[in-house]
Parts: structure tokens; sequence; C-alpha cells
């Protein structure tokens, strides 16, 4: 039997993850899905999930400590995945942000050290937790390693909120995983992507602006680059880090998880025009958000020596069965 709890698990990544692991670990897997659905939606897709019998959803509030009594205990591992995320949200409310980040990171470690410490710890930071380094600096290796220095460029800037907390979160990591002798694991994502991945990213402004034939078509920060991985291969790249025994020591392991083919922004558009075989008369060539970086491109060799990873699903054919999701689901939840 293998128990798991997913926080944030009715929100992009953890709606993935959760049917990964339920195929990956097979009859014998009681998963729990923790969600206050800030974000993540109660739509088919996940009311679908929960027919299955080994999986329960509890809405709760994690900024709310009483709540985790709710849990239980006795999980092998545990996904902390909650967290304010979709650069909007960064914008307008960067208190909340902040606040509800840190408090349900540090609510789950005391709940975890307490009443769970023979399982493993999993925590989403973020490629932006270092991406600061190349406004800040001028420089920043590339690909980058996990070991490079982690920056917030701008407090006052508001899009560095999520950042703040996403550093601050991998300091939490290693200090109460090293103190109360966890295992435990950090995890950095670059630009996951695929069907049911919110409406607020690229890829999924791309595919509603396609299928509403925008034309002048806007394309923000055109000559930006960005690697894109696919959910399926993100979620199990996750499974495999936590299922290895390599990443159970002190201190412990980050790791980064992406792709490492790097497209120019315009160039991923012309990609999903001839995906979804329609091309705009016009192309509007407009900035990148303020604070935005122009470079990302994530080295993980780490990931591949740990466990042997490597993605299987190609941006053509990612962004064909994410394309395709968006075309069914073409309004916001
Ligand atoms: N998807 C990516 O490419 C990416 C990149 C970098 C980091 N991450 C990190 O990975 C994790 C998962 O990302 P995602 O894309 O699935 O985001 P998401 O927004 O889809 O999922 C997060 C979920 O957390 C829930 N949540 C928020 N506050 C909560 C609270 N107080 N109590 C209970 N639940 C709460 C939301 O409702 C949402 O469903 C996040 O921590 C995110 O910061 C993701």
């Amino acid at each position: 039997m293998t128990k798991i709890l997913i926080t944030g698990g009715a929100g992009s990544v953890g709606f993935h993850l959760s049917l990964h692991l339920l195929k990956t670990y097979g009859p014998d897997t009681e998963l729990v899905l923790v969600d206050n659905l800030q974000r993540g939606a109660m739509d088919d897709d996940l009311k679908k999930l929960l027919e299955d019998p080994r999986v329960r959803f509890l809405n709760l509030d994690l900024t709310d400590q009483s709540s985790y009594k709710e849990f239980g205990n006795g999980y092998d591992h545990v996904y902390h995945l909650a967290a304010v995320n979709g650069t909007k949200y960064f914008y307008q409310m960067p208190h909340e942000t902040s606040r509800i980040n840190l408090l349900t990171l540090i609510y789950i470690l005391e709940w975890f050290r307490t009443e769970n410490p023979q399982g493993k710890i999993c925590f989403t930071s973020s490629n932006e937790a270092y991406a600061g380094g190349l406004n800040a600096f001028g420089i920043l290796a590339i690909p980058t390693p996990e070991n490079v220095p982690l920056v917030i460029e701008d407090p006052f800037n508001p899009r560095w909120s999520y950042a703040a907390t996403k550093l601050m979160g991998e300091v939490l990591m290693i200090h109460y995983a090293a103190m109360y002798n966890l295992r435990a694991l950090i995890v950095r994502p670059h630009n996951f992507y695929g069907p049911r991945a919110g409406y607020d990213h690229v890829i999924p402004e791309f595919s509603l602006r396609i299928l509403d034939r925008v034309d002048p078509f806007p394309i923000y920060g055109a000559d930006d680059t960005r690697t894109f991985c696919y959910i399926e291969d993100a979620v199990r790249a996750m499974q495999m880090l936590m299922d290895s025994t390599k990443t159970d020591g002190q201190p412990i392991e980050v790791v980064h998880i992406g792709d490492t083919e790097e497209i120019m922004i315009r160039d991923l558009a012309e990609k999903m025009f001839t995906v979804a075989e329609w091309k705009p008369q016009t192309t509007e060539i407009k900035d990148s958000p303020h604070g935005s970086v122009k470079r990302r491109l994530a080295d993980v060799t780490k990931l591949k020596n740990l466990v042997g990873w490597k993605p299987e699903v190609t941006l053509d054919e990612g962004l064909k069965k994410t394309f395709e999701w968006y075309r069914e689901h073409p309004k916001k939840f």
C-alpha cells in the first residue's frame, strides 16, 4: 500500500501528478488531495478523477492550521504543491501571495515533522527563485544549474512576491530537514504545460487567442526564450525523484525539472499557428511584462544523473495535445 498526500491537488500539477501516481502505483494506492479551490477548479476532469475509489478530496484552506488534523497520518509521500501561483495574482495581491505561500509551507512542515516524520516530502519551488539574477547582475549561467544564487531583483516590484516565497521556502525546507532529519526534496519546475493548466499562461493564452481568431495577434516578449516541459514528463520526473533513495540524504537535494528545447516566444506562436491550422494576417509585437527575464534554460543534468529521466513528449506533440484540450474547453472554468 502506498499512501500519498498532495496539497494543491486540484491545481494543474496536482491533477496530472494524481493521474500519473494512480497509474504507476496501481490498485494498492491511497491518494488524498487537499485544495481550497482558490485556483484549481472542481471541473469535469477533477470530478472524474474523484470517482476513483482510491482518491479522497479534502476542501481545506491550508492557511488555517487547525485544518491539518483532517489529514490523519501514515503517508509515504507528501507533495506540497499548494501555493498562490499565476503571474496575475502576484501583481493583484502580492501581500496575499507572500502570506499564503509561506504560511502553508510552515504549517505543512510543522504537521509533517510532528505527525508524519517517517514519510518523505517534496516542495515545489520555482525557477523564479533564481531568475532575478540575470537582470540584477547581467549574468546567469546558461543552462542554469541548481547551485546559482537565489536572487530577488526588486522587492518593490509585486512580481517578485512569489519568487521571494520560493526562495524562503527553500531555506525553510533545507533547515527543517536538517534539524529534524527529514527525508525531503526541493524541485524547481520550469514552465510545465499541457491540458488543464489554467488559462493565464502563454500556451493557454495563445490557444484561446487562436480559437477567438484574434487578428492582429499580440505576442508579448516575442524575443524572450523559454523551455516548455510537457506535464506528463514533468510529473514522471517528480515521482522518480521521490521514489529514489538517492534523494533521501542530508543536505537535501534541489533538482531542476524542465525540458532543454529552448524556443523564442515568437517561434512558439508560429508552432501554435501550425498546430491550430490557422494564422493571423498580422502579429503585434509587445514588450514583456515588467520584471520578466529574457532567457531561461534549466540545466537538468542532475535530474538525469539521479534517476535517468529524459523527456518523452516533443514540443510539437505536446502543443497538439494541449491545443486540442483548450479547443474542447475554450471557456474559463
Ligand atoms: N506549473 C509550473 O510550470 C510551475 C512552475 C514553477 C513552480 N510551480 C509550483 O508548482 C506548484 C503547483 O503549480 P500549479 O501549476 O499546479 O499551480 P496551480 O495554481 O494550478 O495549483 C496550486 C493549487 O494550490 C491551491 N491553493 C492555493 N492556496 C491554497 C490554500 N490556502 N489552501 C489549499 N490550497 C490552496 C490552489 O487552489 C491551486 O489549485 C506550485 O507550488 C507552483 O508554485 C509550478
